[in-house]
């Protein structure tokens, strides 16, 4: 597909009409979350989810999360222990996936779960994707909308830069709310463990649910948790107090850099705007990348997650 072939429409009634007969017909579509930007296509479509993985170039053994309007049709595909509904109430619609066991015969495609006896299910509170749902009346399997590999979006023009012609629309709903990939948590008899850090702080679940120990550190229980799955085409320096000249510095509260997180110190903010940075710092001239420290407490656990991950050689994810 020609790149001029991926129209941007701001999100409104018509581009949501739009995007669910693509959907209905069986095309993927980029689409504004609060986390970030999905490529969402018919979760129930077998050749709707092989378009996801086609367009991403993801790895067909890294299941999709799906997308539903409510807690009522997310237990249409899992079977949901009372701690996951008890999550649930608390944080959906909202920046938590609950990854729990996958009811059999749901109609959901195989390859969603990539061939996993689990299901991870997210109830998103973003107006344009909740419209899209009720819209298409589908459920919506939808991953980050970046090739396998890549930085996630948080704009509709880096969906653009990194799927452009690969997908036929993107709806543009501006600068995604919180900038980070949702809190993933697996659920079962035994318990809860965080399988991927997000917006939704560790001590958030802790309150309503014992979190448990990864078993197997190291081990991919979430397979998106390959160490370099976020990574900017460049190397990147941790915990950097200065710059050396050939590095574009990602400065944070004092430390001012050439673009700065937060200037204020917000945990938040900073969120929002880290995928932006790193997007903004691959485009610029300099070879390398440099960030200030960013305390490892509450939102900055996630930051901290995701420029580890940034910085890591890649591992081919
Ligand atoms: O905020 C988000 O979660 C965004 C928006 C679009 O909703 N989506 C997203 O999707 O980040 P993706 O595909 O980039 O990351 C989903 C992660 C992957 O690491 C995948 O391996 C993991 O979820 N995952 C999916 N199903 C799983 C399962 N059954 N068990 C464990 N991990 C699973
Ligand atoms: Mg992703």
């Amino acid at each position: 597909m020609d790149p001029q072939n991926t129209r941007i429409l701001p999100v409104g009634p018509d581009s949501i009409a739009e995007a669910a007969r693509l959907i209905r017909s069986g095309e993927p579509v980029a689409v504004p979350t609060e986390t970030v930007y999905g490529l969402a296509g018919d979760a129930t479509d077998a050749g709707a989810v092989d378009r996801i993985y086609a367009a991403k170039g993801r790895p067909s053994f890294n299941p999709l999360i799906v997308h539903v309007a409510n807690l009522g049709e997310a237990e249409r595909y899992g079977l949901f222990p009372e701690t996951a509904r008890a999550l649930a109430a608390a944080f959906w619609p909202g920046a938590l996936t609950l990854v729990v066991p996958a009811r059999r015969e749901s109609g959901l495609a195989p390859a969603v779960t990539a061939g996993l006896a689990t299901v991870a299910l997210r109830c998103p509170a973003h107006p344009a994707m909740q419209a899209l749902l009720a819209a298409a009346g589908r459920p919506l399997a939808a991953p980050s909308a970046n090739a396998s590999g890549t930085i996630s979006p948080t704009r509709a023009e880096h969906v653009l830069a990194s799927l452009g012609g690969r997908i036929p629309l993107i709806l543009d709903g501006g600068p995604a709310e919180r900038g980070l990939e949702s809190t993933i948590v697996g659920v079962d008899e035994d318990g809860v463990r965080l399988l991927r850090p997000g917006p939704i702080a560790p001590a958030q679940i802790a309150a309503l649910a014992p979190l448990r120990p990864d078993p197997a550190p190291g081990r991919i229980t979430a397979p998106g948790q390959l160490r370099s799955h976020y990574a900017p085409a460049k190397p990147l320096r941790l915990n950097a107090e200065s710059a050396a000249a050939d590095e574009w510095l990602i400065g944070f509260g004092e430390i001012g850099g050439d673009d700065n997180l937060s200037p204020s110190g917000r945990l938040d903010e900073a969120a929002a705007r880290l995928f932006e940075a790193l997007h903004r710092a691959d485009r610029e001239q300099r070879p390398r990348i440099a960030v200030a420290p960013v305390p490892a407490e509450g939102l900055g656990l996630a930051i901290n997650d995701r420029l580890r991950r940034a910085a890591a050689p890649r591992d081919g994810a």
